[in-house]
């Protein structure tokens, strides 16, 4: 069985975007591949967060991750700072990757180009793909399921490993992302040219344990062309695509069939219908993780996560440590 990995940040709250471009993925995924899915509460600490939010997002990814349908019998579930590991080989990789290469990294270039002169820009930014690559190398993973945006560091961590492997002998599995047919990146909905993000405005994020009040007023205000015809070109009808893609993948409908049944029916009649797909999914989502969070299962779920986690880690750290001279 081939083996896959993935992770999401539990900095901000959970996004519609981290459903569809990743979540949704993994929840597929699971029969078919040996699955791995962690909580990568290390990468959060790259920008300042108070400590408990930080708890409370963790608890919350872990919850929605169960709450999707992530069965833990199947897939090892767990927190990245479990497994010291990640942290160690992070620390190889940075020693194994160039200045250039990092500075190249556009989610590096767009943070700091947000940052004023007078800003100081920490280093946990910069080094992050570095750790990211530790992620995934240590399990041996084949397939790394991720949107769009984050395609390119799983690039850099085929790169880091292949010059690993040339100099010190083969030693790592080159990984290949996998990014969703659609969804890979859905948008804002108050600006649908950028990426909808736990850093954009709260009017385009609908976050998937927020008032539902609130993500119906936000899909009934979502920005759009002014013609009214309800038709899918991301160039010219960014607005009106991007909701065409949220109602497809949350559907299970081509996009070609939500054109013909909803071209002629105006906008505000199109919104609606988003706005309840998108209400009723998430209606039940933030029931199951009530139901979840008032329960106790989550920390025996990650501790036996962590000690399987650990194990693999455990055995390719240890490889790493012989090629290297470290034992
Ligand atoms: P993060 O936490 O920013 O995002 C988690 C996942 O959600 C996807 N995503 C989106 N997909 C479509 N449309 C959007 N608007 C959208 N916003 C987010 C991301 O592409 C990602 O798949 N560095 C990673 C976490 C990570 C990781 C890893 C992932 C750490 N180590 C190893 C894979 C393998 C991150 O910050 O994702």
């Amino acid at each position: 069985m081939k083996r896959m990995l993935s992770g999401i940040k539990p900095t901000g709250q959970l996004t519609l975007g981290n459903y569809i471009g990743a979540i949704k993925q993994f929840i597929e995924y699971q029969d078919e591949y040996e699955l791995y899915i962690f909580i990568a509460d290390l990468h959060a600490l790259t920008l300042p967060i108070d400590p408990k939010e930080l708890r409370k997002n963790t608890k919350d990814l872990i919850s929605v991750y169960l709450a999707c349908g992530l069965d833990p019998e199947k897939v090892v579930l767990f927190k990245q700072s479990d497994v010291h590991e990640h942290a160690e080989l992070g620390y190889i990789m940075a020693c194994n990757s160039y200045m250039g290469e990092l500075s190249r990294m556009t989610q590096y270039k767009d943070k700091t180009a947000k940052m004023t002169t007078n800003d100081s820009i920490p280093t946990g930014i910069f080094i992050y793909p570095t750790l990211m690559a530790a992620d995934i190398l240590l399990y041996d993973a084949d397939y790394i399921p991720v949107g769009i945006d984050q395609k390119q560091h799983v690039e850099l961590t085929r790169d880091l490993a292949i010059r690993f492997n040339n100099h010190y002998s083969e030693t790592f599995v080159v990984p290949e992302p996998i990014t969703p047919k659609m969804g890979a990146k859905i948008n804002s909905l108050s600006n649908p040219e950028k990426k909808m993000s736990k850093s954009e405005s709260e009017k385009g994020t609908i976050y998937l344990l927020e008032d539902l009040n609130i993500t119906r007023k936000k899909i009934m205000s979502a920005v759009t062309d002014c013609d009214n015809e309800v038709i899918y070109d991301p160039e010219k009808k960014p607005g009106i695509s991007n909701l065409l893609t949220i109602l497809s993948v949350l559907t299970n409908t081509s996009i070609d069939s939500l054109v013909s049944e909803y071209q002629h029916a105006g906008y505000g009649t199109f919104k609606k219908v988003v706005a309840d797909v998108v209400c009723e999914k998430l209606g039940k989502l933030q029931q199951k993780v009530k139901d979840i969070q008032s329960g106790s299962l989550i920390d025996q779920i990650l501790e036996t996560g962590a000690q399987k986690a650990t194990y693999t880690a455990r055995k390719k750290l240890s490889k790493v440590y012989r090629k290297v001279g470290l034992k």
